[in-house]
């Protein structure tokens, strides 16, 4: 497959927004959440990217249906350049594959980080970078949700998967020190739209009380059929039926994430200072 980024190699790093899909169960709908909003973005004529972060269980490509020949893995040892791993897709949005069972980056080598930095401003064309990271609590989950301008944080309204997100974002907020993070809520799964609101105002009030922490409730998904018979398919529920419910629920989203604050001047340098230090 051929990369667009090579077409445009000089290209000067402009603001992209970086936005880190997290949870603290697994299972709960980052990943296609994360192809889906790409999906929506890219039809409001956005360019998008999909960072596979999920170094423990990746599978952004398998929800695609495209094997990629290289991944992240091929990147970090430095055998790949950026363009040569970046993979364009029949969905108009392009992905970086993860490395399924790759160490943390936090354990990289000065060159494979030197090198890995180099290689990140590569994405600095797109409009939106998504980072689907892997659930719970890594250095790697936190160095990414870090660097992130938006971080959102999915939950079913299973009561395991409550705690687990009240979990990550307490641990969230301890850990970053980042005033302009902002913190966003996704319940997914939901049979109606009280459902959504009463789990989210549960999150959202335990945070505010326990953590003095404000996080925003961007939205909900349905709990709809299409999405398993998607995965199966190996296709985005969005390009299956745009119309469908839970791709509705993904153009809310957007839009809301569209009409929220997003604060200009920082994109790809921002993250990668973040990411590395100064
Ligand atoms: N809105 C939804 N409606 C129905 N099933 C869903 C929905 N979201 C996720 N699922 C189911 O949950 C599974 C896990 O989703 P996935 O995006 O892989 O989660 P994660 O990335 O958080 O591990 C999917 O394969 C699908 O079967
Ligand atoms: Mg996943």
């Amino acid at each position: 497959m051929r990369s667009r980024a090579s077409e445009t190699t000089t290209a000067q790093p402009k603001n992209s927004r970086i936005i880190a899909v997290s949870s603290g169960k697994g299972g709960v709908g980052k990943t296609n959440i994360s192809i889906n909003l790409a999906l929506a973005y890219a039809r409001l004529g956005k360019r998008v990217i999909v960072l596979d972060a999920d170094l423990g269980l990746a599978n952004v490509n398998v929800i695609l249906g495209v094997i990629p020949r290289y991944n992240l893995y091929h990147l970090i040892r430095q055998q790949k350049t950026m363009r040569d791993i970046l993979l364009d897709t029949d969905y108009g949005i392009q992905i970086v594959a993860g490395a399924s069972g790759f160490s943390k980056i936090a354990n990289l080598s000065e060159e494979e980080r030197q090198g890995f930095i180099h290689e990140l401003y590569e994405l600095s064309q797109a409009d939106v970078i998504i980072i689907d990271t892997a659930a719970g609590v890594s250095n790697n989950v936190l160095t990414f949700v870090a660097a992130a301008d938006d971080v959102i944080i999915v939950t079913t309204p299973e009561p395991t998967a409550i705690t687990d997100a009240y979990g990550i974002v307490k641990i969230i907020a301890t850990e970053i020190d980042n005033l302009e993070l902002g913190l966003k809520l996704v319940i997914n799964r939901v049979k109606t739209v009280t459902e959504a609101r009463k789990v989210a105002e549960r999150v959202i009030n335990i945070a505010g009380q326990f953590l003095n922490l404000k996080l925003d409730y961007l939205g909900f998904v349905y709990e709809d059929a299409l999405v398993q018979t998607a995965v199966v398919k190996q296709k985005p529920f969005m390009a299956l039926d745009p119309k469908s419910k839970a791709s509705i629920c993904i153009d809310h989203i957007v839009r809301r994430l569209e009409n929220m604050d997003f604060k200009e001047g920082g994109g790809i340098s921002k993250f990668l200072r973040k990411l590395f230090g100064p």
